[in-house]
């Protein structure tokens, strides 16, 4: 899908990756951009409209759903990680709450929406939803089922003209990753590499140089495979 002239909301707008999203969908012709954010975000483009959103948060995300009349893509971008070594069940729990659940409730919120205008859906996971970097086992976690969630919707949602994109990012150097010494790849790199693949109907989109490198492989893999032959499964009633 092409942006131009499109309807898009981003959470985690404020900064990182997803700041970077706002700017280059502006860049690329967006209409409109609702930029999701936990604190008041100042953005001097009249197509950015800022919106309050804790994706934690039932009433936040239908208030959120009051203020949008149209919606063409939505980008499931705002995600927790802390450095963990899976003691503690609350750290997990928060990383769930909102890397999975978060982006599930902010679609399903959404859906409506983006069922009238066909659009897209962009979940913004990770290389780690593939292997777990055992550094951060509970945001592995988060972002391996985030990942088998997107596949579901993908399959559920492909017979209601909705497309469902998954993102895995390699590293990228935000305030997420500081600290941790390894070469990255920037935000407005990482947004160019996920509107590019967006614009190419790529269901899988591998932004960056790190990720990009294991594209090939992951496309031809068995685990590809299983999830096209799982897909058939569909119930006919929501299809
Ligand atoms: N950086 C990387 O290397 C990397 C690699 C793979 C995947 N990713 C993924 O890319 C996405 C963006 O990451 P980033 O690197 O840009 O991280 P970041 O710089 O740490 O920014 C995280 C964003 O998420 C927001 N956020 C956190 N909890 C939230 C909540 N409950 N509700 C709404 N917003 C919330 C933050 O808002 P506040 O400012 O209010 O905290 C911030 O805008 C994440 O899903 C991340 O997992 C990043």
């Amino acid at each position: 899908m092409n942006l131009d002239k499109k309807t898009v909301l981003i959470t985690g707008a404020n900064r990182g990756i997803g700041r970077a999203l706002v700017d280059e969908a502006l860049r690329r012709g967006a209409k409109r951009v609702y930029a999701g954010t936990r604190s008041a975000l100042h953005n001097t483009d009249k197509r950015v409209t800022p919106l309050t959103l804790d994706v934690t948060s039932v009433s936040q995300i239908q208030r959120a759903v009051a203020e949008v009349d149209n919606l063409d893509v939505l980008i499931n971008n705002a995600g927790v990680a802390i450095y963990d070594d899976l003691s503690k069940l609350d750290v997990i729990e928060q990383h769930l709450a909102v890397n999975l659940l978060g982006p599930l409730n902010v679609t399903q919120a959404f859906l409506p929406l983006l069922r009238r205008s066909k659009g897209a859906i962009v979940n913004n996971l990770s290389l780690v939803a593939l292997a777990p970097v055992p550094v951060i086992p509970a945001y592995s976690i988060s972002k391996a089922a985030a990942f088998n969630m997107t596949q579901s919707l993908r399959a559920v949602l492909a017979g209601q003209g909705v497309t469902v994109h998954a993102v895995f990012l390699g590293p990228i150097d935000t305030d997420m990753n500081r600290g941790f010494e390894i070469p990255k790849a920037s935000a407005e790199t990482a947004a160019q590499g996920i509107f590019d693949g967006l614009e190419k109907e790529e269901e899988d989109i591998f932004p960056d140089p790190v990720s990009r490198s294991i594209a090939e492989g992951w496309r031809a893999g068995a685990a590809k495979a299983l999830e096209r032959e799982f897909a058939a499964f569909v119930p006919e009633s929501v299809s």
